[in-house]
């Protein structure tokens, strides 16, 4: 093996341990502000709210961060995670993750332009499938934080792309990933791969 090769192995394994390993059961005991929106299982029950079961634990202590730094706006948690250091944080992201995520129904009507823009993007504007990186089941790729999307609300996942597009939402990093993406859907894209999502397994 190459010396570049080995120190950069050597680099992403400290890395790795630098982030303080998340404990689920100690994460549990850290949730109880979280409850009455999320569900003790994550399993949310109103559309606005979203399911953070399984949701992938990189993802989900990368989202606390941002809120808690202010790079993503939720009004409905200011300041809740100020007093939490990186551990309870990372003890809470192994707590949702280890919880298994509900599905919902998508609408029949919807699940057809749903599925084509979901699996396959829009090629004529240059808009990249979700699969690459949500995976064709929506279970999405943790390791590199890209979220688990399957069985989440449809209503928050509108909101998502929505914000995304209007550029209310801003932390998908410098190379405006969602963004870009969210640019190239109308509306009516918006609702069809929402409902989508909802009923994908
Ligand atoms: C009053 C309701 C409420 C409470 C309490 C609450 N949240 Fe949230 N949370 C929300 C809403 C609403 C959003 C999504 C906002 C949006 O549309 O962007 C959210 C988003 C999140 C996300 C991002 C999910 C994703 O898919 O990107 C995480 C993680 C999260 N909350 C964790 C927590 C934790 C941990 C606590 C407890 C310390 C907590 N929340 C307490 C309402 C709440
Ligand atoms: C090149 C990779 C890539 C592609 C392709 C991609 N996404 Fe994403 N997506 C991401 C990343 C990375 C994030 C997380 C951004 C962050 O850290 O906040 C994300 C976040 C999201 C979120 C927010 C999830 C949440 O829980 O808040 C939604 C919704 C979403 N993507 C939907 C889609 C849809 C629909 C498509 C296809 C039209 C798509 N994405 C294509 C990389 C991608």
């Amino acid at each position: 093996m190459n010396k570049l090769l080995v120190s950069l192995l050597l680099t992403l394994g400290i890395s790795g341990l630098a982030h303080a390993a998340g404990d689920a059961a100690a994460g549990q005991g850290k949730i109880a502000m979280c409850s009455a929106c999320h569900n003790p299982d994550g399993n949310s029950m109103l559309p606005n709210f979203p399911k953070l079961a399984g949701q992938g634990e990189r993802y989900l202590l990368k989202q606390m961060q941002d809120i808690k730094s202010g790079a993503r706006t939720v009004v409905e948690m200011t300041g809740m995670l100020d007093a939490m250091s990186d551990q309870d944080l990372a003890d809470i992201a192994a707590w949702y993750n280890s919880q298994k995520g509900t599905i919902g129904a998508a609408d029949p009507a919807l699940v057809k332009r749903g599925e084509e823009l979901y699996q396959g993007g829009k090629l004529t504007d240059g808009m990249p499938a979700c699969t690459g990186c949500h995976s064709p089941n929506g279970a999405g790729i943790d390791l590199a934080i890209y979220p688990k999307l399957n069985g989440q609300h449809a209503g928050y996942i509108a909101k998502q792309l929505t914000d995304f597009r209007e550029g209310d939402r801003t932390n998908d990093g410098e190379a405006m990933i969602m963004r870009s993406i969210a640019a190239k859907l109308s509306n009516k894209d918006i609702q069809a791969l929402s409902s989508y999502i909802q009923g994908l397994n």
